[in-house]
């Protein structure tokens, strides 16, 4: 049974339920997280936090909890739920009050949270994805719940047989429609620059983190459309898949329809780094 965190409370997910009136279910106004867990240990925790605390802000909901309570509350419910490795899924709204577009005059935010199962790694044949036009607002750098265009573009991507939508936005990569994207071009690894044109990823940025570290070169420079079609790998990365190699794209093979010599480096530097955030049991 899971056990979900919900506004003070720790219950069985059958038994948390939220108000008809709550600003996420009628306007989507709320902001989340998700993070993954590594032999029971939160992984990333502070960069999940700082970013959290930084999407709050852009929405204007004053945060409600510190980041030791934060910790403490998401500690609690990995051990609740005995979850070993496992992502958390964090969410915060405005909470409830009138349907009025204006922020309630008085309200206290929503805040939910439940562990689920870490997805199948996706392994050396990887993920098809299609290319789609970037449909989405101006605030991507913001986690919001508001998630419309990219539960549309994902579907699409499925029911073209792919995993995922590789955005593009004025003839530039964005990212994907949930997870970021990084290319080997001329043999170097490049991926698109923090903006507010995309969500700035925690593994993206352990990613070029290590590759650095490892002096492999990695450019944060803006791609363009015509670069991801030629490129010699593309990966994505997200907290719950890690780094993917994508190994076909609109249809095409890339890197031979596997994954490439660069993709092996970079995923075999992530998984070094986890193994030595589980000896050292710090995220
Ligand atoms: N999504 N870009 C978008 C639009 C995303 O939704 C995500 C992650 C990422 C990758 O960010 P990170 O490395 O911090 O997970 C980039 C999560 C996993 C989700 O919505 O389920």
């Amino acid at each position: 049974m899971s056990i979900v965190y919900l506004n003070g409370e720790f219950k069985p997910i059958e038994e948390a339920a939220v108000s008809v009136l709550d600003r996420g279910f009628l306007f989507g106004d709320g902001v989340y997280e998700v993070m993954p867990v590594y032999g029971g240990q939160l992984f990333r925790l502070e960069q999940h936090l700082w970013r959290l605390g930084n999407s709050l802000d852009g929405v204007r909901i004053s945060r409600p909890l510190d980041n030791p309570e934060w910790e403490a509350l998401l500690r609690e419910l990995v051990k609740l739920n005995a979850a070993v490795d496992a992502t958390v899924y964090l969410q915060v709204t405005r909470g409830v009050g009138p349907r009025d577009h204006a922020f309630p005059v008085t309200s206290s935010a929503t805040v939910f949270a439940m562990v689920s199962p870490m997805p199948e790694p996706a392994g050396l044949h990887g993920v098809k994805a299609i290319t789609a036009r970037d449909i989405r607002w101006e605030l991507c750098n913001i986690k919001a719940i508001t998630l419309l265009p990219n539960t549309l573009l994902r579907q699409q991507a499925l029911e073209a047989g792919a995993t995922e939508a590789i955005l593009h936005r004025d003839g530039k990569v964005t990212e994907g429609a949930a997870s970021n994207v990084f290319v080997v071009v001329g043999g170097e690894v490049a991926t698109p620059p923090k903006s507010a044109q995309l969500l700035p990823g925690i593994t993206r940025d352990l990613v070029v983190e290590l590759l650095q570290e490892a002096s492999v070169p990695c450019d944060e420079r803006p791609v363009s459309l015509d670069e991801l079609r030629g490129a010699q790998e593309i990966w994505i990365t997200s907290s719950s898949r890690e780094i993917v190699p994508v190994t076909g794209l609109d249809g095409m093979p890339v890197s031979g329809g596997r994954a490439g010599p660069v993709w092996e480096a970079a995923h075999s530097l992530y998984q070094d780094f986890k193994a030595r955030i589980r000896a050292n049991g710090t995220g």
